[in-house]
């Protein structure tokens, strides 16, 4: 039975030779190695052999199945590329057709910013600290030193929920407070980025959504030199080391002195055009040295310990690196806004 396994092995592969094309193919797969292929029926009479006989004839059936399917799988290979090589002949298959574009995704351009705000204050030994999007009234005003009915309140206008005493932040300056009674009486140097609102009137300059960056540090012997000196760097490592700085006398009630940061336009150059409305600066953040009473609320000493903050917005800052005119694109989700950086 060996010898007749044997005939059938070389058979078999004869015929395999001659299959050219798929249909030729399953008939081959079928007539010797399927189910009820011939090659498999004789494997399966192994019983009919006297037991001495039988290892030796498995051992081999099982190496001519395993040979058996993997000509047969060549063989499909073989064919496959035949066909292949016929299409290409005959035109059918254009190989010098550009290849289709993959999509990639991206980030969000305020996320890009952002990053890139990161890594300049991480430069500067700053650490990220995540604060709430939804806050308490004392810690969004109050405990920085603007109690209810104070008029500085109309600096922001602000979404409450149904909840008494319960907002959406208007700015991250709350992260202050949480960063400073986590910490106190360590010093602290973090930046505090996240998302504000406020309940205003939709434009191009103005949305109720947009990103803030916090800066605070708290320490012995930090001065408005210090800030000054801080910020002018910031500026210029992501503006480019030949911009002009400029700060500004302003108010907030959380800082005293408060100052406006401006740089020089990087439109026209300080000449004047419409992106800087004609004065030759832009406004790219609000600082200040952190108020006695706001260092106080954080649990620490302002006899003792002294501290700088500053806000800028990312948004606001892409506007400018990009030439874009209108802050409504940014949370608008056109894809055609977005692709594009
Ligand atoms: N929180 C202020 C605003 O939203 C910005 C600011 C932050 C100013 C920290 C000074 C210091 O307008």
């Amino acid at each position: 039975m060996l010898d007749q396994l044997e005939a059938l092995y070389r058979e078999a592969l004869e015929a395999l030779e001659g299959a050219s094309d798929d249909e030729a193919l399953r008939g081959w797969e079928r007539e010797y190695i399927g189910r009820k292929g011939k090659v498999t029926l004789m494997v399966r009479r192994v019983g009919e052999l006297p037991p001495e006989e039988r290892p030796a004839f498995g051992r081999r059936a099982n190496e001519i199945k395993r040979e058996l399917q993997a000509a047969f799988e060549q063989r499909a290979r073989q064919i496959e590329q035949e066909k292949l090589a016929r299409e290409l002949e005959s035109g059918a298959i254009d190989v010098t057709l550009p290849g289709r574009p993959v999509q990639v995704g991206r980030l969000h351009p305020s996320t890009q910013t952002l990053r890139r705000i990161y890594d300049i204050w991480a430069e500067m030994g700053f650490q990220v600290y995540l604060s709430r999007d939804v806050e308490d009234d004392e810690t969004n005003f109050t405990l920085l030193n603007i109690p209810p009915h104070h008029p500085a309140r109309d600096m922001w206008d602000t979404f409450y929920t149904t909840r008494p005493g319960v907002l959406l932040r208007t700015h991250t300056s709350p992260g202050q407070i949480r960063a400073m009674r986590e910490f106190a009486p360590e010093p602290i140097r973090v930046i505090l980025p996240g998302m504000c609102y406020r309940y205003e009137q939709i434009s191009a300059r103005s949305e109720i959504q947009f990103y803030q960056v916090e800066g605070l540090a708290v320490g012995h012997n930090i001065r408005l030199t210090d800030l000054i000196g801080t910020m002018s760097d910031f500026v210029r490592r992501l503006f480019g080391p030949e911009r002009k700085v400029r700060f500004r006398a302003s108010y907030f009630p959380f800082t005293e002195p408060s100052l406006e940061v401006d740089l020089d336009c990087i439109l026209c150059g300080g000449k004047g055009c419409s992106v800087c409305k004609h004065t030759g600066w832009l406004e790219i953040a609000g600082c200040g040295m952190v108020h006695p009473v706001v260092l106080r609320n954080g649990g620490y000493d302002p006899e003792e310990f002294t501290g700088f903050a500053f806000g800028m917005g990312p948004e606001r800052i892409t506007m400018l690196l990009y030439g874009i005119d209108d802050i409504r694109y940014f949370w608008g989700n056109d894809i055609r806004f977005l692709e594009q950086f």
